[in-house]
């Protein structure tokens, strides 16, 4: 079972959570990434089994990651592809924002859906939208859907969009329909979970966003129950010649059960600044104590506080005078 590793994935996003404690608000978000890629891989090394990267962060941004294809793993069974983000939101913890997360989530080898894309649109709803939505369909179609299937009126319903240029139209959409919308500057992932969570705030996620964080994605909304689709969705053309020459169509659909092919996936996710979910580590002394979210198949949800006593990395003296 996939979710017998919840454990060790909870220790990398805790260690990567806590490597980049040096980097909060020092406007260097590449060094805060370097950071937490490195003290996840160290960890993931302990996981039992043969783990394989299938999609991450980094590339597109040309920042620090862990490479699609690379190995992790202690050795042994199970066989697993992993979905990772390390620093998930930079600019927060650039900014010392709210919302920064280490993220990773795993399911059994080769049922994670792999692309060298790097945006794909996203609808993401509560279970009880699940089946009821698609993304082909105009927004308001959608919005039916999800106001009849929770039992409100537009007027009550909350879309998470990321507030970013592309989206003008979806917005002015959104609110032509008298629906409140909670524009999030960066930061999906968690965007989703307000959705899906049986504690969360809203009732839809909409909107293009990076590729890896989709996957993600996909993996607590096949744990915690719920509704989602993507639909390819190159930014330029450099991207448009990838996923093609990856023989991806843009402008493809694709389901949750494509996304992850498996009931049998965990994720782990531990706090870097603070946010309504989840708490910023605090220090006490030398160590550090996280707040984490671990979610697998079959299981409660958990929220796991942890104490460290970390070797954090130093920032260098170039860094600090930046
Ligand atoms: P990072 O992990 O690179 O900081 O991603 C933050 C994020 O906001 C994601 O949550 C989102 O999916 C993606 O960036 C959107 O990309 P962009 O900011 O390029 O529109």
């Amino acid at each position: 079972m996939i979710a017998d590793a919840l454990p060790s994935l909870l220790a990398a996003t805790q260690a990567a959570a806590v490597a980049c404690q040096p980097w909060v608000g020092r406007g260097d978000g590449k060094a805060a990434d370097a950071a937490a890629v490195a003290a996840l891989r160290d960890m993931l090394a302990h996981c039992q089994g043969q783990g394989t990267v299938v999609i991450g962060e980094g590339e597109k941004d040309a920042a620090p990651m862990l490479f699609v294809g690379e190995r992790v793993g202690a050795g042994g069974l199970p066989a697993f592809d992993i979905a990772v983000d390390p620093l998930e939101n930079t600019t927060a913890c650039a900014r010392a924002g709210e919302g920064a997360v280490a993220v990773v989530a795993a399911a059994p080898a080769r049922t994670l859906w792999a692309t060298p894309a790097w945006y794909v649109d996203k609808l993401v709803v509560p279970a009880e939208a699940a089946g009821a939505v698609d993304i082909r369909w105009p927004v308001d179609r959608n919005l039916s859907a999800v106001a009849e299937a929770r039992g409100k009126r537009f007027d009550e319903l909350v879309a998470v969009v990321l507030d970013k240029p592309r989206h003008a139209e979806l917005v002015a959409q959104l609110r032509a329909n008298d629906v409140a919308v909670a524009l999030i500057g960066d930061g999906d992932v968690l965007g989703a979970l307000r959705v899906v969570l049986p504690e969360g705030d809203a009732d839809i996620l909409l909107g293009v966003g990076g590729a890896p964080e989709g996957v993600i994605t996909a993996c607590t909304v096949r744990v915690l129950g719920g509704g989602m689709q993507i639909r390819l969705a190159p930014q330029s053309h450099d991207e448009v010649a990838r996923v093609k020459a990856a023989g991806q169509a843009p402008g493809a659909v694709l389901s949750l059960d494509e996304l992850v092919a498996s009931d049998d996936c965990a994720v782990a996710m531990t706090g870097i600044t603070g946010c309504a979910l989840l708490g910023a580590p605090r220090r006490q002394g030398a160590a550090w104590t996280t707040e984490s979210i671990g979610m697998a198949s079959g299981r409660a949800v958990q929220r796991v506080d942890a104490a460290h006593v970390p070797h954090l990395p130093e920032r260098s003296p170039a860094c600090l005078t930046s």
